[in-house]
């Protein structure tokens, strides 16, 4: 390993105690002490965090950019995405290999049928009090769009918006799942809990089945970082907002400031809706917890002057 300033002196050998040996295929190694380093730097920038137990995965995919870059270890690599003209390219470029892009159609079922059931007719009926027409969904972190298709094919199914301006927003990190979302062609792993009714919104093609030009119509895509809250503004406001199996990856820190954008760009009274593994209870915020028939979900409190007037 070279000497570089920012991590000492000390060479691999002497700094064995730090070292992970938890390596089985070959390639650059990467010692605690950097392996923390570079955690640090892809958690500022994207909010993903990996423990100290999870470092050969991180030592596992950045070898893949190393490999790219033609750069010999991680020391170098760290100082790569400090000072170089292209740092933040490559800092996208990490993120996308550190990212889990699992996705599929009609995930979670119970909570699609909350979505539908539920929360859907009681924004219908807010929008119509206020005289409009128009249904803003955002799915944050959708990877390859099967939840924002999912989402645009249940309310068009509910028949409740017909004639109704309806856009569903998906965003994420990575270019390449959204490349793939953009062209909105899947193979048989989306489909593992499809539901046969909704087949007749997708239209066989050789490369597999294409969601319908109806559907895409309602459908938009944009490469947004979550952490990054001012350029949030571009998914405008929000009825129901979908960030399900995303925020696990994150750390407490950058799982509130998500949390906090999300609640900026929810319409009062929207609604928020997480993984089923995940929960606001551990996190301090403004959101209000809605015991829904199957589900529950997050709300952006209504102004007083909102609320239904309370009975006897
Ligand atoms: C496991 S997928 C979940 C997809 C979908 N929401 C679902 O539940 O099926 C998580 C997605 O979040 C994206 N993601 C992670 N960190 C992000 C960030 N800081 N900004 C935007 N997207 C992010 C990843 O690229 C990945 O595609």
């Amino acid at each position: 390993m070279r000497l570089i300033p920012w991590l000492g002196t000390r060479s691999r050998a002497a700094c064995s105690e730090d070292n992970l040996t938890l390596l089985h295929d070959a390639g650059p190694t990467l010692d605690l002490k950097e392996f923390r380093l570079l955690r640090d730097f892809v958690n500022q920038f994207c909010g993903i965090y990996f423990a100290d137990d999870s470092a050969y995965v991180v030592e596992r995919r950045l070898r893949v950019r190393l490999r790219e870059l033609g750069i010999d270890d991680f020391a170098e690599y760290y100082r790569y995405l400090q000072y170089h003209p292209r740092a933040d390219a490559e800092l996208e470029a990490a993120a996308e290999v550190l990212t889990t892009n699992e996705t599929y159609f009609f995930r979670e079922a119970y909570q699609l049928r909350a979505f539908t059931d539920e929360i859907l007719p009681i924004v219908r009926g807010r929008a119509r009090a206020r005289g409009s027409k128009r249904l803003d969904v955002w799915s944050a972190g959708c990877s390859s769009g099967e939840e924002v298709y999912t989402i645009a094919m249940l309310v068009d199914a509910t028949g409740l918006f017909e004639g109704w301006d309806i856009r569903v927003f998906g965003n994420d990190i990575s270019r390449r799942v959204l490349r793939k979302a953009r062209g909105a062609t899947y193979s048989s792993a989306s489909f593992r809990a499809m539901i046969p009714e909704y087949e007749r919104y997708f239209i066989d093609t050789d490369e597999g089945k294409q969601v319908h030009p109806r559907i895409r119509l309602m459908c938009h895509f944009g490469h947004l970082n979550l952490m990054n809250e001012r350029r949030a503004a571009i998914v405008g406001r929000v009825d129901v907002t979908f960030c399900r199996n995303v925020l696990i990856y994150f750390d407490d820190a950058s799982r509130r400031k998500v949390l906090d954008t999300i609640y900026q760009r929810l319409n009062r009274g929207g609604y928020l809706l997480l993984g089923h593994s995940e929960s606001l209870l551990q996190s301090s915020t403004a959101f209000e917890i809605t015991q829904l028939t199957t589900d529950i979900v997050y709300q952006r409190p209504m102004p007083y002057t909102d609320l239904p007037p309370r009975r006897g």
